[in-house]
Protein backbone atom coordinates (compact mmCIF):
# COMPACT_ATOMS: atom_id res chain seq x y z
CA UNK A 1 0.00 0.00 0.00
CA UNK A 2 1.32 3.19 -1.17
CA UNK A 3 0.63 7.39 0.19
CA UNK A 4 -1.09 9.09 -2.50
CA UNK A 5 -1.72 12.60 -2.13
CA UNK A 6 -3.88 14.32 -5.08
CA UNK A 7 -3.42 17.88 -5.32
CA UNK A 8 -7.00 19.90 -6.52
CA UNK A 9 -7.10 22.76 -8.11
CA UNK A 10 -9.68 25.58 -9.60
CA UNK A 11 -11.36 24.40 -12.36
CA UNK A 12 -14.85 23.27 -13.54
CA UNK A 13 -13.27 19.70 -13.80
CA UNK A 14 -12.65 19.39 -10.25
CA UNK A 15 -15.89 17.45 -10.10
CA UNK A 16 -14.19 14.60 -11.27
CA UNK A 17 -11.26 14.55 -8.84
CA UNK A 18 -13.56 12.38 -6.13
CA UNK A 19 -13.01 9.86 -8.75
CA UNK A 20 -9.29 9.61 -9.27
CA UNK A 21 -9.35 9.46 -5.37
CA UNK A 22 -12.01 6.39 -5.22
CA UNK A 23 -10.11 4.69 -7.95
CA UNK A 24 -7.14 5.14 -5.45
CA UNK A 25 -8.50 3.51 -2.82
CA UNK A 26 -10.24 0.89 -4.69
CA UNK A 27 -6.65 -0.28 -5.74
CA UNK A 28 -5.49 -0.17 -1.76
CA UNK A 29 -3.74 2.90 -1.65
CA UNK A 30 -4.19 5.69 1.53
CA UNK A 31 -5.08 8.93 0.39
CA UNK A 32 -4.70 11.88 1.18
CA UNK A 33 -6.22 15.37 -0.48
CA UNK A 34 -4.35 19.04 -0.37
CA UNK A 35 -6.79 21.52 -2.07
CA UNK A 36 -6.05 25.07 -3.51
CA UNK A 37 -8.66 27.63 -1.30
CA UNK A 38 -9.76 28.29 -5.30
CA UNK A 39 -10.60 24.74 -6.16
CA UNK A 40 -13.33 24.37 -3.05
CA UNK A 41 -15.87 25.94 -4.56
CA UNK A 42 -16.14 23.46 -6.76
CA UNK A 43 -15.62 20.41 -4.38
CA UNK A 44 -15.57 21.44 -1.12
CA UNK A 45 -13.97 20.49 2.04
CA UNK A 46 -16.84 17.90 3.62
CA UNK A 47 -16.70 16.02 0.41
CA UNK A 48 -12.74 15.71 0.75
CA UNK A 49 -13.70 14.60 4.51
CA UNK A 50 -16.33 12.63 3.57
CA UNK A 51 -14.12 10.91 1.06
CA UNK A 52 -10.96 10.47 2.74
CA UNK A 53 -12.33 10.51 6.16
CA UNK A 54 -9.10 13.06 6.82
CA UNK A 55 -9.11 16.52 7.09
CA UNK A 56 -8.24 18.08 4.12
CA UNK A 57 -4.81 20.34 3.71
CA UNK A 58 -5.39 23.57 2.52
CA UNK A 59 -4.13 25.97 4.67
CA UNK A 60 -0.36 26.02 5.34
CA UNK A 61 0.93 25.84 8.56
CA UNK A 62 2.58 28.98 10.05
CA UNK A 63 6.38 30.52 10.83
CA UNK A 64 8.68 27.74 11.98
CA UNK A 65 6.11 24.42 12.09
CA UNK A 66 7.36 21.78 9.98
CA UNK A 67 3.89 20.33 9.63
CA UNK A 68 3.62 21.95 5.54
CA UNK A 69 5.61 19.48 4.58
CA UNK A 70 4.90 16.52 6.42
CA UNK A 71 2.52 15.34 3.30
CA UNK A 72 5.10 15.90 0.68
CA UNK A 73 7.28 13.73 3.01
CA UNK A 74 4.35 10.50 3.01
CA UNK A 75 3.74 10.72 -0.34
CA UNK A 76 4.94 8.04 -2.84
CA UNK A 77 2.73 9.90 -5.47
CA UNK A 78 1.46 13.34 -6.34
CA UNK A 79 -1.40 13.26 -8.85
CA UNK A 80 -2.65 16.67 -9.25
CA UNK A 81 -6.28 16.60 -11.02
CA UNK A 82 -6.73 19.32 -12.53
CA UNK A 83 -4.15 21.15 -12.81
CA UNK A 84 -5.54 24.67 -14.35
CA UNK A 85 -3.24 26.68 -16.57
CA UNK A 86 -2.21 28.81 -13.75
CA UNK A 87 -1.06 25.73 -11.27
CA UNK A 88 1.27 24.96 -14.43
CA UNK A 89 2.51 28.08 -14.68
CA UNK A 90 3.10 27.91 -10.64
CA UNK A 91 4.33 24.40 -10.51
CA UNK A 92 7.16 25.20 -13.85
CA UNK A 93 7.91 28.63 -11.60
CA UNK A 94 8.62 26.58 -8.06
CA UNK A 95 6.38 28.75 -6.12
CA UNK A 96 5.16 27.21 -3.11
CA UNK A 97 2.30 29.36 -1.28
CA UNK A 98 -0.62 26.75 -1.51
CA UNK A 99 -0.73 23.07 -0.22
CA UNK A 100 -0.34 21.62 -3.97
CA UNK A 101 2.54 23.45 -5.04
CA UNK A 102 4.03 23.51 -1.58
CA UNK A 103 3.47 19.50 -1.34
CA UNK A 104 4.94 18.95 -4.65
CA UNK A 105 8.31 21.16 -4.68
CA UNK A 106 8.71 20.00 -1.05
CA UNK A 107 8.54 16.42 -2.29
CA UNK A 108 10.80 14.10 -4.51
CA UNK A 109 7.73 11.26 -5.34
CA UNK A 110 6.54 10.80 -8.80
CA UNK A 111 4.12 13.45 -9.99
CA UNK A 112 1.78 12.90 -12.25
CA UNK A 113 -0.50 16.31 -13.53
CA UNK A 114 -4.01 16.15 -15.11
CA UNK A 115 -4.21 19.46 -17.20
CA UNK A 116 -7.38 20.84 -18.08
CA UNK A 117 -8.82 24.40 -19.47
CA UNK A 118 -9.92 26.24 -22.27
CA UNK A 119 -8.22 25.39 -26.03
CA UNK A 120 -6.79 28.64 -26.46
CA UNK A 121 -5.26 28.58 -22.81
CA UNK A 122 -3.59 24.69 -23.47
CA UNK A 123 -2.49 25.70 -27.07
CA UNK A 124 -0.68 29.04 -25.63
CA UNK A 125 3.04 29.26 -26.03
CA UNK A 126 3.42 30.45 -22.26
CA UNK A 127 0.95 27.23 -20.77
CA UNK A 128 3.04 24.69 -24.09
CA UNK A 129 6.48 26.21 -22.30
CA UNK A 130 5.43 25.22 -18.45
CA UNK A 131 4.42 21.65 -19.79
CA UNK A 132 7.86 21.23 -21.56
CA UNK A 133 9.55 22.69 -18.40
CA UNK A 134 7.81 20.20 -16.19
CA UNK A 135 8.51 17.38 -18.98
CA UNK A 136 11.79 17.75 -18.59
CA UNK A 137 12.37 17.92 -14.83
CA UNK A 138 10.13 14.08 -14.95
CA UNK A 139 6.89 14.99 -14.11
CA UNK A 140 4.15 13.02 -16.04
CA UNK A 141 2.18 15.51 -17.79
CA UNK A 142 -1.47 13.67 -18.95
CA UNK A 143 -2.47 15.28 -22.17
CA UNK A 144 -6.18 16.65 -22.12
CA UNK A 145 -8.43 15.32 -24.01
CA UNK A 146 -10.53 16.69 -27.00
CA UNK A 147 -14.64 17.51 -26.96
CA UNK A 148 -17.21 19.77 -25.13
CA UNK A 149 -15.83 22.09 -22.90
CA UNK A 150 -16.79 23.87 -19.56
CA UNK A 151 -17.04 27.02 -21.36
CA UNK A 152 -19.39 25.40 -23.98
CA UNK A 153 -16.65 25.61 -26.57
CA UNK A 154 -15.70 22.51 -28.06
CA UNK A 155 -11.55 21.55 -28.55
CA UNK A 156 -8.52 20.55 -27.00
CA UNK A 157 -8.34 20.91 -23.19
CA UNK A 158 -11.20 18.50 -21.66
CA UNK A 159 -10.07 16.23 -18.64
CA UNK A 160 -9.53 13.16 -19.80
CA UNK A 161 -11.76 10.35 -17.72
CA UNK A 162 -10.90 9.75 -14.45
CA UNK A 163 -10.22 6.31 -13.98
CA UNK A 164 -7.78 6.66 -17.16
CA UNK A 165 -6.19 9.27 -14.88
CA UNK A 166 -5.85 6.96 -11.93
CA UNK A 167 -4.74 4.23 -14.24
CA UNK A 168 -1.74 6.22 -15.79
CA UNK A 169 -0.65 7.64 -12.40
CA UNK A 170 -0.64 4.41 -10.79
CA UNK A 171 1.21 3.05 -13.24
CA UNK A 172 3.80 5.57 -12.89
CA UNK A 173 3.99 4.15 -8.59
CA UNK A 174 4.22 0.63 -9.71
CA UNK A 175 7.37 1.64 -11.95
CA UNK A 176 8.78 4.12 -9.67
CA UNK A 177 8.62 1.28 -6.98
CA UNK A 178 9.97 -1.05 -8.81
CA UNK A 179 12.57 1.10 -9.49
CA UNK A 180 13.41 1.84 -6.04
CA UNK A 181 14.04 -1.56 -5.56
CA UNK A 182 16.94 -2.60 -7.99
CA UNK A 183 17.41 -0.98 -11.21
CA UNK A 184 16.23 -2.91 -13.78
CA UNK A 185 18.87 -1.85 -16.16
CA UNK A 186 21.44 -2.71 -13.57
CA UNK A 187 24.97 -3.37 -15.97
CA UNK A 188 23.20 -3.31 -18.80
CA UNK A 189 24.42 -1.55 -22.27
CA UNK A 190 21.66 0.45 -24.60
CA UNK A 191 23.31 1.62 -27.81
CA UNK A 192 20.19 4.15 -28.69
CA UNK A 193 20.04 5.98 -32.35
CA UNK A 194 17.94 9.12 -32.78
CA UNK A 195 16.96 11.75 -34.85
CA UNK A 196 17.02 12.42 -38.61
CA UNK A 197 20.30 11.81 -41.09
CA UNK A 198 21.48 14.75 -43.19
CA UNK A 199 22.48 13.89 -46.86
CA UNK A 200 24.82 16.33 -48.14
CA UNK A 201 23.94 18.18 -51.73
CA UNK A 202 26.36 20.49 -51.08
CA UNK A 203 28.32 22.16 -47.88
CA UNK A 204 25.09 24.43 -47.42
CA UNK A 205 22.17 21.95 -48.60
CA UNK A 206 20.97 18.23 -47.71
CA UNK A 207 18.04 15.94 -47.34
CA UNK A 208 16.69 15.64 -44.41
CA UNK A 209 13.53 14.67 -42.65
CA UNK A 210 11.04 15.75 -39.76
CA UNK A 211 12.24 13.55 -37.06
CA UNK A 212 12.85 16.15 -34.12
CA UNK A 213 14.47 12.19 -31.73
CA UNK A 214 12.46 12.97 -29.21
CA UNK A 215 11.25 9.31 -28.52
CA UNK A 216 14.92 8.15 -29.40
CA UNK A 217 15.63 10.60 -25.89
CA UNK A 218 12.99 9.37 -24.21
CA UNK A 219 14.16 5.74 -24.53
CA UNK A 220 17.75 7.09 -23.98
CA UNK A 221 16.37 8.75 -20.58
CA UNK A 222 14.30 5.64 -19.38
CA UNK A 223 17.11 3.43 -19.77
CA UNK A 224 19.21 4.77 -18.16
CA UNK A 225 16.76 6.33 -15.23
CA UNK A 226 16.47 2.19 -15.00
CA UNK A 227 20.18 1.70 -14.57
CA UNK A 228 21.66 1.05 -17.41
CA UNK A 229 25.07 2.82 -19.16
CA UNK A 230 23.91 4.34 -22.78
CA UNK A 231 25.54 5.31 -25.59
CA UNK A 232 23.16 7.74 -27.69
CA UNK A 233 23.74 8.31 -31.75
CA UNK A 234 22.64 11.35 -31.65
CA UNK A 235 21.37 13.14 -35.63
CA UNK A 236 20.50 16.54 -35.78
CA UNK A 237 18.99 16.93 -32.84
CA UNK A 238 17.75 20.36 -32.02
CA UNK A 239 20.17 21.22 -28.33
CA UNK A 240 17.23 22.51 -26.41
CA UNK A 241 15.58 18.54 -26.89
CA UNK A 242 19.08 17.73 -26.25
CA UNK A 243 18.67 18.80 -22.58
CA UNK A 244 16.15 16.11 -21.71
CA UNK A 245 19.17 13.59 -21.21
CA UNK A 246 20.37 12.98 -18.07
CA UNK A 247 23.95 13.72 -17.64
CA UNK A 248 24.81 10.31 -17.61
CA UNK A 249 24.21 9.46 -21.43
CA UNK A 250 27.37 9.16 -23.49
CA UNK A 251 26.43 11.47 -26.60
CA UNK A 252 28.06 10.65 -29.88
CA UNK A 253 26.80 13.31 -32.62
CA UNK A 254 26.34 12.38 -36.46
CA UNK A 255 25.08 14.12 -39.60
CA UNK A 256 24.63 11.51 -42.83
CA UNK A 257 23.86 8.20 -42.46
CA UNK A 258 27.23 6.70 -43.47
CA UNK A 259 28.16 8.62 -40.22
CA UNK A 260 25.67 6.96 -38.54
CA UNK A 261 26.81 3.85 -39.53
CA UNK A 262 30.38 3.93 -38.40
CA UNK A 263 29.50 5.39 -35.36
CA UNK A 264 26.22 2.26 -34.74
CA UNK A 265 29.09 -0.20 -36.08
CA UNK A 266 31.58 0.93 -33.29
CA UNK A 267 29.24 1.46 -30.47
CA UNK A 268 26.95 -2.01 -30.23
CA UNK A 269 30.64 -3.97 -29.66
CA UNK A 270 30.00 -5.11 -26.71
CA UNK A 271 26.00 -3.73 -26.26
CA UNK A 272 23.38 -6.29 -24.55
CA UNK A 273 20.63 -3.89 -26.77
CA UNK A 274 20.69 -1.85 -29.54
CA UNK A 275 17.44 0.35 -30.12
CA UNK A 276 17.39 2.16 -33.57
CA UNK A 277 14.69 4.67 -33.55
CA UNK A 278 16.77 7.38 -35.95
CA UNK A 279 14.98 8.08 -38.88
CA UNK A 280 17.47 7.29 -41.68
CA UNK A 281 17.67 8.18 -45.32
CA UNK A 282 17.59 5.36 -47.42
CA UNK A 283 19.20 7.22 -50.34
CA UNK A 284 22.45 10.30 -50.31
CA UNK A 285 23.22 12.63 -53.50
CA UNK A 286 25.50 10.55 -55.34
CA UNK A 287 28.42 12.73 -54.77
CA UNK A 288 28.55 15.82 -52.78
CA UNK A 289 29.89 18.89 -54.11
CA UNK A 290 32.77 20.46 -52.74
CA UNK A 291 31.24 24.30 -53.31
CA UNK A 292 27.75 25.57 -53.02
CA UNK A 293 25.99 25.08 -56.22
CA UNK A 294 24.87 28.15 -57.95
CA UNK A 295 21.96 28.40 -60.88
CA UNK A 296 23.22 29.56 -64.09
CA UNK A 297 21.13 32.79 -64.91
CA UNK A 298 21.50 32.00 -68.76
CA UNK A 299 19.46 28.41 -68.51
CA UNK A 300 16.00 27.76 -67.32
CA UNK A 301 16.24 23.99 -66.87
CA UNK A 302 17.01 22.97 -62.88
CA UNK A 303 20.15 19.75 -62.16
CA UNK A 304 19.15 17.08 -62.04
CA UNK A 305 20.16 14.95 -58.29
CA UNK A 306 21.55 11.31 -58.67
CA UNK A 307 20.71 9.27 -55.70
CA UNK A 308 22.21 5.87 -54.42
CA UNK A 309 21.05 3.83 -51.77
CA UNK A 310 22.66 4.23 -48.30
CA UNK A 311 23.46 0.85 -46.29
CA UNK A 312 20.52 -0.44 -43.74
CA UNK A 313 22.22 -0.34 -40.90
CA UNK A 314 19.85 -1.58 -38.70
CA UNK A 315 19.95 -4.91 -40.96
CA UNK A 316 23.46 -4.92 -41.12
CA UNK A 317 23.78 -4.62 -37.44
CA UNK A 318 20.91 -7.78 -37.32
CA UNK A 319 22.91 -9.92 -39.62
CA UNK A 320 26.41 -9.65 -38.07
CA UNK A 321 28.88 -11.08 -35.57
CA UNK A 322 28.66 -8.02 -33.51
CA UNK A 323 24.82 -8.18 -32.95
CA UNK A 324 23.68 -7.30 -29.45
CA UNK A 325 21.77 -10.03 -27.99
CA UNK A 326 18.47 -7.42 -28.11
CA UNK A 327 18.17 -5.31 -31.28
CA UNK A 328 14.72 -3.50 -31.11
CA UNK A 329 13.96 -1.42 -35.07
CA UNK A 330 11.43 1.26 -35.42
CA UNK A 331 8.53 1.26 -38.23
CA UNK A 332 6.93 4.42 -38.88
CA UNK A 333 3.80 3.40 -41.40
CA UNK A 334 1.07 5.00 -42.92
CA UNK A 335 -2.23 3.54 -43.99
CA UNK A 336 -4.90 0.57 -42.52
CA UNK A 337 -4.26 -1.16 -39.24
CA UNK A 338 -4.12 -3.93 -42.01
CA UNK A 339 -1.48 -2.76 -44.00
CA UNK A 340 0.42 -1.16 -41.27
CA UNK A 341 0.42 -4.57 -39.38
CA UNK A 342 1.55 -5.99 -42.48
CA UNK A 343 4.58 -3.84 -43.08
CA UNK A 344 5.98 -3.80 -39.90
CA UNK A 345 5.62 -7.59 -40.03
CA UNK A 346 7.82 -7.94 -43.35
CA UNK A 347 10.31 -5.59 -41.61
CA UNK A 348 10.38 -7.49 -38.24
CA UNK A 349 11.27 -10.61 -40.38
CA UNK A 350 13.30 -8.62 -42.75
CA UNK A 351 15.83 -6.61 -41.03
CA UNK A 352 16.99 -9.78 -38.16
CA UNK A 353 15.15 -7.91 -35.27
CA UNK A 354 13.97 -8.95 -32.36
CA UNK A 355 11.40 -6.44 -32.08
CA UNK A 356 9.60 -3.96 -34.37
CA UNK A 357 8.18 -0.92 -32.44
CA UNK A 358 5.51 -0.32 -34.82
CA UNK A 359 3.84 3.78 -35.28
CA UNK A 360 1.07 4.76 -37.25
CA UNK A 361 1.93 8.15 -38.59
CA UNK A 362 -0.15 10.53 -40.28
CA UNK A 363 -3.45 9.39 -39.16
CA UNK A 364 -5.66 12.28 -38.31
CA UNK A 365 -4.30 13.01 -34.70
CA UNK A 366 -4.87 16.04 -33.59
CA UNK A 367 -2.30 18.42 -31.58
CA UNK A 368 -1.95 17.55 -27.98
CA UNK A 369 -3.58 14.48 -28.69
CA UNK A 370 -2.05 11.25 -26.87
CA UNK A 371 0.71 11.54 -29.23
CA UNK A 372 1.72 7.96 -28.89
CA UNK A 373 0.12 4.57 -29.69
CA UNK A 374 3.16 1.65 -30.49
CA UNK A 375 2.64 -1.79 -31.05
CA UNK A 376 5.42 -4.25 -30.67
CA UNK A 377 6.00 -6.98 -32.56
CA UNK A 378 8.27 -9.91 -32.58
CA UNK A 379 10.58 -11.27 -34.95
CA UNK A 380 7.60 -13.08 -36.40
CA UNK A 381 5.39 -10.15 -36.77
CA UNK A 382 3.39 -11.40 -34.05
CA UNK A 383 2.20 -8.11 -31.64
CA UNK A 384 3.24 -8.89 -28.42
CA UNK A 385 2.97 -5.70 -26.58
CA UNK A 386 1.14 -2.28 -27.07
CA UNK A 387 2.50 1.45 -25.22
CA UNK A 388 0.33 4.50 -25.61
CA UNK A 389 0.71 7.56 -24.24
CA UNK A 390 3.33 10.30 -23.72
CA UNK A 391 7.08 9.49 -25.03
CA UNK A 392 7.83 9.01 -21.27
CA UNK A 393 5.10 6.76 -20.93
CA UNK A 394 6.35 4.63 -24.09
CA UNK A 395 9.45 4.92 -23.43
CA UNK A 396 9.49 3.31 -19.98
CA UNK A 397 6.95 0.57 -20.69
CA UNK A 398 10.11 -0.05 -23.38
CA UNK A 399 12.73 -0.22 -20.69
CA UNK A 400 10.74 -2.63 -19.02
CA UNK A 401 10.45 -4.94 -22.06
CA UNK A 402 14.35 -4.09 -22.62
CA UNK A 403 14.81 -5.47 -19.28
CA UNK A 404 12.24 -8.38 -19.38
CA UNK A 405 13.97 -9.61 -22.55
CA UNK A 406 17.62 -9.88 -21.20
CA UNK A 407 16.54 -11.11 -18.19
CA UNK A 408 14.62 -13.72 -19.96
CA UNK A 409 17.79 -14.69 -21.57
CA UNK A 410 19.80 -15.51 -18.71
CA UNK A 411 17.39 -17.62 -17.40
N1 LIG B 1 16.95 1.88 -40.86
C1 LIG B 1 18.32 1.75 -40.92
N2 LIG B 1 18.99 2.12 -42.04
C2 LIG B 1 18.33 2.60 -43.12
C3 LIG B 1 16.92 2.74 -43.07
C4 LIG B 1 16.27 2.37 -41.93
O1 LIG B 1 18.91 1.31 -39.95
N3 LIG B 1 19.02 2.96 -44.21
C5 LIG B 1 16.24 1.45 -39.64
C6 LIG B 1 15.47 2.55 -38.94
O2 LIG B 1 16.27 3.17 -37.96
C7 LIG B 1 14.30 1.81 -38.30
C8 LIG B 1 14.06 0.66 -39.26
O3 LIG B 1 15.26 0.52 -40.02
O4 LIG B 1 14.66 1.24 -37.06
C9 LIG B 1 12.91 0.84 -40.18
O5 LIG B 1 13.07 2.03 -40.90
P1 LIG B 1 12.16 2.35 -42.17
O6 LIG B 1 12.63 3.59 -42.79
O7 LIG B 1 10.74 2.23 -41.77
O8 LIG B 1 12.52 1.06 -43.03
P2 LIG B 1 12.92 0.90 -44.49
O9 LIG B 1 13.61 -0.41 -44.58
O10 LIG B 1 13.65 2.08 -44.99
O11 LIG B 1 11.52 0.72 -45.21
P3 LIG B 1 10.65 1.70 -46.11
O12 LIG B 1 10.68 1.06 -47.43
O13 LIG B 1 9.29 1.65 -45.47
O14 LIG B 1 11.30 3.06 -46.06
Amino acid sequence: MATIVVGVTGGVAAFKAPIVVRECQRAGHDVYVAATRASLEFVGRSTWEGITSRPVAVEIAGEGRAEHVELARVADLIIIVPATANTLARLASGFADDMVSLTVLASDAPVVVAPAMHSNMWLAPATQANVATLRGRGVHVIDPASGALGSGDSGIGRLPEPEEIARRALEVLARAEKADSAPILDGRTVVVTAGGTREPIDPVRFLGNKSSGRQGLAIAAAAARSGATVRLIAANIDDSVMTLLPPSVEVTRVGSALDMREATMAQVVGADALVMTAAVADFRPQSAQASKMKKDPARSDAPVLHLVRNPDILFEVGHSNIRPPLVIGFAAETGTDEEILAYGADKAARKGVDFICLNRVGATVGFGDVPNDIRLLDASGRVVGRYTGSKDEVAAGLADQIAAFLDSLER
